[in-house]
Formats: structure tokens, C-alpha cells, sequence
């Protein structure tokens, strides 16, 4: 969804802090209005503008320790606790800091970063940005002080107690090194009371993160792709005595984007180094086959033995997918961070459970991916999340508007909504068959589907390159191998609870009745919603009941494309205002994911709950070639 919001408040910010630095006047961040009306949207991109300074506090018996002993191995559960507090307060909090680069002990750079984004304000010193944080009061002993140390004894006796306080936080390997530093004053006016030292990562060049995809229809060979801090080439080894060697890429700040007059996180505070991305390409597989694999290199270390299942081939009889958009990231604990989508955890696990279950053969994550938007770290937290489903079968992605849009950047929408990122972080960490970084739409066909991915954030428009290459792709399109087409891109054509923009349908609505497209899947809007078989807002036809009584579009008789919006994998849900048009048949606001099945003959679409896993939708679409 759109920030317009943000935006506004972004350029008011600009000019509030021009007006104030223009007046000499200490610039202060009134946001709480802002944060009632966007609870998602962080504080922490308000904090990074500040300069943090060590608090006037007497205190001397304040600390502030780990549970580390010495370095932190990939993936932890790291508690940290407070000492020494003689009043606790309810504004006390932790934040979980990562260097934004490798030297950071002047920062000679933000400055100049920030000039470089419009921002005169008072310029913050911080090098480092909360990647997480939690308030001490999570933990229910720490304001009643239920839990207390001497600090202060003689001859045996206590002279002064004081509290602690303890929280935990979920530690992935983003190789730079972590600290925790003790604030109070909140979010709205922090200072530091105590830090640890920098804590390492055992190992910053481990193999991380690795993920599948599809390069072809053929189904003989796959992409892997995965995060190291090392940049020499490395090895994916497969199909017991197989192996490939990487090519690597990186991204550097200077590949991020800004505009004039709205910062943008991506070029300055979010910024994270990426290390470096490792893809190989396994071929010589046979089709919908099990193989094992690891990657990495003697240097680096090993993945553990995994393993993944290529898809079928074109034209082979069966297919079972998954599809979903807007999915995003929340903590393993109780952290605030940037952006958190709430649903998203849930549905990775259901997920990562139905692919045993209904022999899942690839994923679609369609637009929306993990809302990163220029806090960079934060693309890690969502690959560690959806390692265990995204290891073992094609995970295959569309772009969202929360991967590319940036104003004077290219994208067809003129808005901030990737933070700067302009998609090269998703066309780094997504390899997709495109035929250019930023030309993100490609089509491939497993089974019996041939699948159309378009980017709706770059111009469909009629003559437009794209506009001229899903013509030219849906027309190709040989039924007899592959009897289904399913259209898909991140932005709705249709939605009751959030308008889409109509010169989408405008344009390419045409081009689907045309080219007899059986199903357009897309997400952005945040819930599910079925139509009819639709076509200019009118149902051309609708579903009948089987024996079972579930809809079932008989497409022997085609009259239209069948459109479902599945933008329901985590953000925070949609609603639906209580009519709806004709032509919308199911509207479901809760977290999920579709399961779709299909035959040469029959198409089965689930949409399926992520809580319990009941399916809360059914329909096919059935036609005999
Ligand atoms: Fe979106």
C-alpha cells in the first residue's frame, strides 16, 4: 500500500527542519500524532535523526551485561540485563545497534549523506542504528524492582540494593559487529546510560541464508542463491558429486537512491552492508526430482546437508504451487523494530509445514517482500525466516512497490515506498529470468501453467517495453503444453477495500480477455478476495456448484479471467466495507496463503489459514483440451 502519508509527513519534516535550522533552534520530533495514525511505520526512523548524547545521570552503580561469553554463532537468543538502577522507569529500553559499516568510529561520511538528502537538521552522530529494541518493562520484574542486586556493601552488610532487568532478543548472523546500549528518555528523547562492548559473529563470512529459484521451464536445472561476508567464489555442492561455483555480487550505498528534498533511509541511517551474494546455477537434474545439497567452501565453512526438489517441466501433467503477496517480517521475540508485519511469521510456519503435506513443487511471492524499505538489515531477519521453505523448493518472486518506488528513479509511481531502495536489493537477493536488473517481469511454465510476472511499478502502459513484452509473451503461449495461464503481478485490478489504479486494468484488462488468461493473482491489498469471471468490473459468468458444492468456473465455455488478490501472508489486514460490488464473490480478512493444484484438466485454488490450516476457500476451473 501506498505511504502517501509518510510522504506528506517526510516533506513537512523537510521544512520543519530547514525553518528550525535556519532559526538556530534545537529541532525536536513531534511525532506522536503521526505514530497514532501509522502504528507500522517506524520510530526508529525518527530516532536515527537525532543526535543520541550520554545522559546526566549520577548513577554509579548502572550496568549493563550478556549472557555472550564470547561470539555469537548464527542464529541466537541473546539475554541482556540491566543492574544497578535505583529508580526503574517505564522509558528504559535496550536497543540491539550494528555498525553501518566497518569503520565507523568518526562517521566522517553522515554527514554529507544527510546533506545529500535535503536533511539540514541537527545532524545525528549516529553511526550505528538500532536494528531492534524492547522496553525494559517487558520484563514484568524490572518496574516493581522484584528483582534486585547489593551494589554497595560493607563488612558484609548491604548499604544500597538496586533492580535488574532482563530481556532477550533473536540474534541472526548480519556479520557487522552488535551491541547493546542502555537509553531511557524513550523513543521520543533517548540517552545513553551504559553499552557493551561490540560483540562479533563467529564466523562473518558463514554461508547463509540459501534459497532456490527457477532459471527455465526445462526443470533440469536451479538457482541457488546465498549471503556470505566473503567475497571469493564459492561452491554449491549437489547431486552427490556435482558442484558449481559462485558469481558474486554486492550493492554499495551508491546504488541506493535518493531525491531531492525527502531522505531516503536506504542512502543513509538504514544502510547496511549486504556483504556479498553468491548464485550458482546446478544443471544436468532431472525434473520434480529430490536432490541434496551444501554450499559455502573450506575457507568459509559449510551449509548443513539440505535439500530441494526441482519442479516439473513444461508440459508435464501436474503442478502444485503456492502463491502469496505482502508478506514481510516480525521478531522471534519482543522487540519493536522497523516495519513489523504481524501475520508474517505465522504463515511462514504454515507454509514450511504444507510443503511435506501437499508436495508442494514451487512458491510465487508476489510483490511486497520484506518491507525492508532502506533498513537493509532487515532483508537478512526475513531470509532467515523463510530459509526452511525457500531452501527446499523454487521460490519465485514478483516486484512490490515496497521494492522499487522511488521518486525520479524510474518507477512508474512516484512515491518513497522503498526507502531508497529502487529495487536492487530484491533484484540482488532475487535473481529472477529477467532480462535486465531493472526490467523485473519474465514468464516461466512448470507443469501445466504457463506463468505471466509482471512489475507493476514499471510503466504497462500500451507501447510501453513492458506493455509490448506481455502481448508478445501471451500470445506464445502454446495450450496444448500448457493448457493454464496465470497472469500475476503485485498490484490489484480489482479490490472492494482499496481502489486500484484503473489505468492498470485499462491497459492490460485487454490484453487478459484477449489472450483468454484463466487466473490473474496479485497482492497489495492486505486480505483475500475472489471475483467472478470479470471483465470491465461485469461478470462475463459465474461459478457453478460441483457434486461437492464448491464453485467451479467452467472455462470450456471461457469468458473471462477469474482475479484473486492474496495480499494476506502478514502485513497488518485489510478490511472490507460492508457491501461489495457484484463481481466480488469471497472476501476473507485474515492471515494465509493459496495452495494451488492443478491437472492438464482441472485447476484447484485453496486459499488456506494460516492459524489452523483449514481451507476457507475452494473453487476450480475445469476445461478439456
Ligand atoms: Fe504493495
Amino acid at each position: 500500500m501506498e505511504l502517501s502519508k509518510l510522504q506528506l509527513f517526510l516533506s513537512l519534516l523537510f521544512l520543519s527542519t530547514l525553518i528550525f535550522s535556519l532559526c538556530n533552534v534545537t529541532f525536536a520530533y513531534n511525532y506522536d500524532d503521526y505514530r497514532k495514525d501509522n502504528p507500522d511505520v517506524s520510530e526508529f526512523r525518527l530516532i536515527n535523526r537525532r543526535e543520541l548524547t550520554d545522559c546526566l545521570d549520577p548513577n554509579p552503580y548502572l550496568s549493563i551485561t550478556t549472557n555472550v561469553n564470547s561470539t555469537l554463532s548464527n542464529e541466537a537468543y541473546v539475554t541482556v540485563t540491566v543492574g544497578g538502577v535505583l529508580v526503574p522507569d517505564s522509558s528504559d529500553w535496550i536497543g540491539m545497534i550494528s555498525p553501518s559499516n566497518s569503520s565507523v568510529d568518526a562517521c566522517p561520511d553522515s554527514g554529507a549523506n544527510y546533506l545529500q538528502t535535503g536533511d539540514t537538521a541537527s545532524l545525528p552522530l549516529l553511526c550505528h542504528y538500532p536494528v531492534k529494541a524492547q522496553y525494559l518493562s517487558n520484563d514484568p520484574n524490572y518496574l516493581s524492582c522484584s528483582k534486585q542486586a547489593c551494589v554497595e556493601q560493607i563488612g558484609g552488610i548491604c548499604l544500597q540494593y538496586a533492580c535488574l532487568g532482563s530481556v532477550t532478543f533473536h540474534v541472526v548472523n548480519i556479520r557487522t559487529d552488535i551491541e547493546f546500549v542502555f537509553f531511557t528518555g524513550d523513543f521520543s528523547v533517548p540517552c545513553v546510560l551504559r553499552r557493551t562492548n561490540p560483540i562479533k559473529f563467529a564466523n562473518p563470512s558463514a554461508p547463509l541464508y540459501g534459497h532456490v529459484s527457477s532459471i527455465d521451464s526445462t526443470g533440469t536445472s536451479m538457482r541457488l542463491t546465498w549471503v556470505s561476508g566473503d567475497q571469493t567464489p564459492q561452491q554449491v555442492q549437489y547431486a552427490s558429486g556435482k558442484s558449481a561455483t559462485s558469481t558474486v555480487k554486492t550493492f554499495t550505498v551508491a546504488d541506493m537512491c535518493s531525491a531531492s528534498g525527502i531522505p531516503s533511509p536506504a542512502k543513509d541511517f538504514g544502510w547496511h552492508n549486504p556483504g556479498y551474494i553468491h548464485s550458482a546455477i546446478m544443471t544436468g537434474l532431472l525434473p520434480s526430482t529430490t536432490y541434496s545439497y551444501k554450499y559455502g567452501s573450506s575457507s568459509v565453512g559449510w551449509s548443513n546437508t539440505l535439500s530441494f526438489k526441482t519442479p516439473p517441466a513444461s508440459g508435464a501433467a501436474n503442478l502444485t504451487f503456492i502463491v502469496y503477496g505482502d508478506m514481510g517480517k516480525a521478531p522471534l521475540d519482543q522487540s519493536v523494530e522497523h516495519y513489523i508485519q504481524p501475520g508474517s511469521t505465522s504463515v511462514a510456519s504454515a507454509i514450511t509445514k504444507d510443503i511435506d503435506a501437499h508436495h508442494i513443487d514451487s512458491i510465487f511471492h508476489i510483490g511486497d517482500i520484506s518491507y525492508a524499505t532502506g533498513f537493509l538489515v532487515e532483508w537478512e531477519f526475513f531470509l532467515k525466516q523463510i530459509e526452511p521453505y525457500a531452501s527446499r523448493v523454487p521460490y519465485m518472486a514478483a516486484i512490490g512497490n515496497h521494492e522499487r518506488d522511488y521518486p525520479g528513479s524510474g518507477s512508474f509511481y512516484s512515491l518513497t515506498d522503498s526507502g531508497g531502495e529502487c529495487g536492487v536489493p530484491y533484484g540482488t537477493y532475487f535473481q529472477m529470468p529477467v532480462s535486465a536488473m531493472d526490467k523485473p517481469w519474465y514468464s516461466i511454465e512448470q507443469g501445466p501453467i504457463h506463468f505471466t510476472v509482471i512489475s507493476t511499478e514499471h510503466d504497462f502502459t500500451s507501447g510501453s517495453e513492458q506493455y509490448n513484452w506481455i502481448n508478445a509473451d501471451l500470445a506464445s503461449v502454446n495450450r496444448k503444453t500448457t493448457p493454464w495461464v496465470v497472469f500475476t503481478g503485485h498490484r490489484q485490478m480489482y479490490s472492494s477495500s482499496s481502489d486500484p489504479d484503473s489505468s492498470f486494468a485499462a491497459s492490460i484488462e485487454p490484453l487478459l480477455l484477449k489472450y483468454k488468461v484463466d487466473l490473474a493473482l496479485y497482492g497489495h491489498v492486505h486480505n483475500y478476495e475472489r471475483t467472478c469471471a470479470v471483465y470491465q468490473s461485469q461478470c462475463l459468468a459465474m461459478p457453478t456448484k460441483d457434486a461437492s458444492g464448491t464453485d467451479t468456473y467452467n472455462n470450456n465455455n471461457y469468458a473471462a479471467p477469474v482475479q484473486v488478490v492474496v495480499g494476506m501472508a502478514g502485513f497488518s489486514l485489510d478490511t472490507f466495507p460492508s457491501t461489495a460490488p457484484s463481481w466480488s464473490l469471497v472476501r476473507l480478512s485474515e492471515f494465509g496463503f493459496a495452495r494451488v493444484t492443478a491437472s492438464r484438466s482441472d485447476l484447484l485454488f485453496e486459499f488456506v489459514n494460516s492459524g489452523t490450516s483449514a481451507v476457507h476457500d475452494r473453487f476450480h476451473i475445469i476445461k478439456t483440451y
